[in-house]
């Protein structure tokens, strides 16, 4: 038994305590190191062949980034997890390793910038072809799988509206829809040899997670033999959903935000069956190289102590702020799952133990109005990025999505007056007061 056949909150406080065995020490230490020791030229020819033997290249494995690994694959019911550099690197890394030209990804149309931009626009030079829609319309779901989709992919709940995607519904309709059955989810043939840390070989091991069963990549494509099935929790964090008990293949996360919690390390995290981030990191990240600082994995592990309790704070503070902003003369309208009045509601009271950190509100008076909110609040921060001990406001309109055409801007509901607010970890009253104050002014 170790901490991590405990529950949720055992898991999270106690992660990576296990690790040394040298000094015992309660907290991890921060392994900065490129590579490793071998005892003897065939324990080197291993290790290089694959992590299940010893650690030999830090972009492979990491003590410290596999005990992050294992710590996020525990939280979200999964077998194995991989940390990576960046969100961005998580879902690219993913990518890359899991299609090959031809294939077809369905994606939904809120999703974060980056992560449209890698399906519509970078895949696309490469034969992806990726069709985009509004995952709480089922029909136009079902509809749009083929025999050659690959990967199907989603945020929930989706920045900046809230909108709110049914978990289980969209698995549900994914297996359905049968898919192809090979295993070309995998990549291209000849795509695992990494020259830096050798060829080919067994492809489990300590290096991306938990214990469990091992499969290949190839045989659990996904849930239903051919389709692959990913979230994005990022707004949640397990805490508040759990996407693959609702059927979901890989959950993803920009670890950047609410698992780091402090605003100061970046990183991303897959977590999935061991056969599928074993795939993803030996022919993903092994050759592509987005791989997490040991540093940052560390900075991840101390924030999962406390991400329990932080979110707690952030979604009351959440629903406090929503439902002041809702009654008050000045807002036009307020976003936020929490609201009875919320189109994702019932399904967000389904699926997600709390309604979030993040809500969003349009003011009456338009751009101009939010503005001037925005450039006298003192207690709320001016800042884009969310999850953090900070309350932030940003603009999506002018910061965040400045570069969607207006038309498609507007099509998914962010207009020129909306505001994105993410909770901090001040008292609810001091930010209230913030707010009232400033909104006098406007
Ligand atoms: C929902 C979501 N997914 C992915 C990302 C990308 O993560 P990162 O900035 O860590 O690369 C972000 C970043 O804001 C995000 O909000």
């Amino acid at each position: 038994m170790t901490v991590y056949d405990y529950s949720m909150s055992t898991v999270a406080a106690r992660a990576g305590t296990e690790v040394d065995t040298a000094y015992n020490s309660m907290g991890i230490p921060i392994y900065m190191t490129n590579n490793y020791l071998f005892d003897n030229v065939s324990g080197g020819a291993e290790a290089c062949r694959s992590p299940e033997f010893g650690d030999c290249y830090t972009r492979v494995s990491n003590p410290t980034n596999n005990e992050l690994g294992k710590a996020m694959a525990s939280l979200e019911g999964c077998e194995a997890g991989l940390p990576f550099a960046t969100g961005a690197a998580a879902t690219s890394t993913l990518a890359l390793a899991l299609l090959k030209s031809g294939d077809h990804v369905v994606c939904d149309d809120t999703t974060y910038s980056a992560t449209n931009y890698l399906f519509s626009t970078l895949l696309a030079k490469y034969g992806v072809e990726a069709t985009f829609l509004d995952f709480t319309d089922y029909e136009a779901l079902r509809a749009a799988m083929r025999p050659n989709t690959r990967l199907v992919f989603f945020e929930t709940p989706c920045n900046p509206t809230m909108k709110v995607i049914d978990i289980a519904e969209v698995a549900g309709i994914v297996k359905a829809c049968g898919g192809a059955k090979d295993s070309g989810a995998t990549g291209g043939d000849g795509a695992k040899d990494s020259g830096a840390t050798g060829g080919d070989g067994a492809k489990d091991g300590g290096a991306t997670g938990s214990d469990g069963a091992k499969d290949s990549g190839a045989e659990d494509s996904g849930s239903n033999g051919g389709t692959i099935t990913v979230v994005d929790n990022t707004f949640s964090t397990p805490f508040i959903t759990r996407p693959k008990e609702l059927g979901i293949d890989i959950v993803m996360h920009s670890s950047t935000k609410y698992i780091c919690g402090h605003g100061d390390a970046m990183g991303g995290i897959l977590t999935g069956s061991r056969g599928l981030i074993d795939t993803i990191m030996d022919v993903g990240l092994k050759n592509l190289g987005g791989t997490a600082s040991p540093f940052n994995s560390f900075l991840m592990l101390r924030g999962l102590k406390t991400l329990e309790l932080r979110m707690e704070r952030h979604c009351k503070m959440a629903m406090a702020v929503a439902k002041y902003l809702d009654g008050h003369p000045k807002i036009e309208r307020v976003y936020y799952p929490g609201l009875a009045s919320h189109p994702g509601h019932e399904t967000a009271k389904k699926q997600m133990s709390a309604f979030g950190g993040l809500l969003t509100f349009e003011l009456k008076g338009g751009m101009n109005a939010g503005v001037t909110l925005m450039d006298n609040l003192k207690l709320c921060a001016l800042a884009v990025s969310l999850g953090e001990a900070n309350t932030l406001v940003q603009h999506p309109a002018s910061m965040t999505h400045w570069y969607v055409p207006e038309e498609a801007r507007r099509a998914s509901g962010i207009t020129d007056g909306l505001i994105r607010f993410s909770t901090g970890l001040e008292s609810t009253d001091d930010i209230l007061t913030d707010l009232e104050e400033t909104l006098k002014l406007v």
